[in-house]
């Protein structure tokens, strides 16, 4: 049985989660006569995937990446034991301790499709994928700003998002890229939760994905990244807030529609398309001038573009109009 203890920068769900969002669920929830009994359904679902031994992953001998020195800290990385069990993961638990519930993802075989506007689609295992990327596995240091106001410092491994881009061979007309998490509510009991527009997709603009810092994860701390934070394959893209960095991706297509986010849909009014962090717009029910440091008791003012402004800042000169920071 796990135990938990409380630690003093944990915060409850009703502050964690969009607020709207979590009142108007257990609302939902209340009217359909389903609240206690749909929330508590969550228990024994994590004793039951408990009891399964996990099998072992194929691609753990390929670990550490080498690191790239390039991307440096101004703060110490976070503690592994923080980072991987204080987790975002909708699809399992809107609760952050949610680490039980992520074993039950099968993640082999899994299989990627590229689709849309490229020369011509393609499906490809993640053992494959990590194969032709083998020439641009890397270790990279990354702050990981939450639009919740906090924080940590991550050792990700995995290829720069470029590199994949140019393995799928977009069409020049190509602007966006889509990324989607997928599908599966027989593990992932808040895909069963309709209130949610499943499934968890993602997009950036091809600006963006072919920019050096967007990075597609699939090891964190020099091992395979564990379920909990988006096995096997996730994206890290660390001058936006966290709710970008989509987990778990089965699907990239390129295409010439901005495509609408899982954040789009179920809250526009507070997380937009752009989402890049800045200190000087608060979200409309918190400031997000400084963030909690998870793993301590600081609280640090938050940096501009998250402190990566001097690889992003230009890829938004000529969309000044654009609600950029939400
Ligand atoms: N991706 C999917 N598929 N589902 C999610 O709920 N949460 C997002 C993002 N990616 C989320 C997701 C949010 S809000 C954050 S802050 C980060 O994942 C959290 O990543 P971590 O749990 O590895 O820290």
């Amino acid at each position: 049985m796990r135990v938990k203890s409380k630690r003093g920068w944990e915060i409850p769900e009703s502050q964690a989660t969009p607020e709207s969002v979590y009142a108007n669920r257990r609302a939902v929830l209340r009217a359909m006569g389903l609240g206690a009994m749909a929330l508590a359904a969550e228990a024994p679902f994590a004793t039951a995937f408990a009891a399964d031994a996990p099998a072992p992953d194929p691609s753990a001998k390929l670990y550490p990446f080498k690191r790239n020195n390039q991307y440096k800290l101004d703060r110490p990385i976070t503690d592994a034991k923080y980072s991987t069990d204080y987790n975002n993961f909708y699809e399992f638990s809107t609760d952050k301790e949610l680490v039980e519930l992520a074993q039950a993802l099968p993640i082999r075989p899994w299989t990627i499709a590229v689709d849309g506007m490229v020369e011509k689609p393609f499906r490809i295992g993640i053992d494959d994928l990590l194969a032709k990327m083998a020439a641009y596995r890397e270790e990279r240091l990354y702050r990981h700003r939450c639009v919740e106001a906090w924080s940590m410092a991550v050792p990700w491994s995995g290829f720069a998002l470029k590199e994949f881009v140019a393995l799928a061979k977009p069409l020049s007309g190509a602007t966006y890229l889509k990324m989607v998490t997928f599908m599966n509510p027989d593990v992932a009991p808040g895909q069963s939760e309709p209130l949610y527009p499943w499934p968890y997709v993602e997009g950036l603009t091809m600006a963006e994905a072919t920019n050096e810092l967007a990075f597609l994860v699939t090891g964190m701390y020099g091992k395979p990244v564990p379920k909990q934070d988006g096995a096997p394959l996730r994206l890290a893209v660390p001058w936006k807030y966290g709710f970008k960095s989509v987990k778990s991706i089965v699907k990239f297509t390129f295409t010439d529609k901005q495509p609408r986010t899982f954040w789009e849909d179920l809250q526009e009014s507070e997380y937009g398309f752009w989402a890049n962090v800045n200190p000087a717009v608060p979200h409309p029910r918190w400031s997000q001038a400084t963030e909690r440091v998870i793993g301590t008791d600081e609280r640090v003012p938050t940096l501009m573009w998250n402190g990566y402004g001097d690889h992003v800042a230009h890829l938004y000169d000529h969309l000044q109009g654009e609600r950029l920071f939400a």
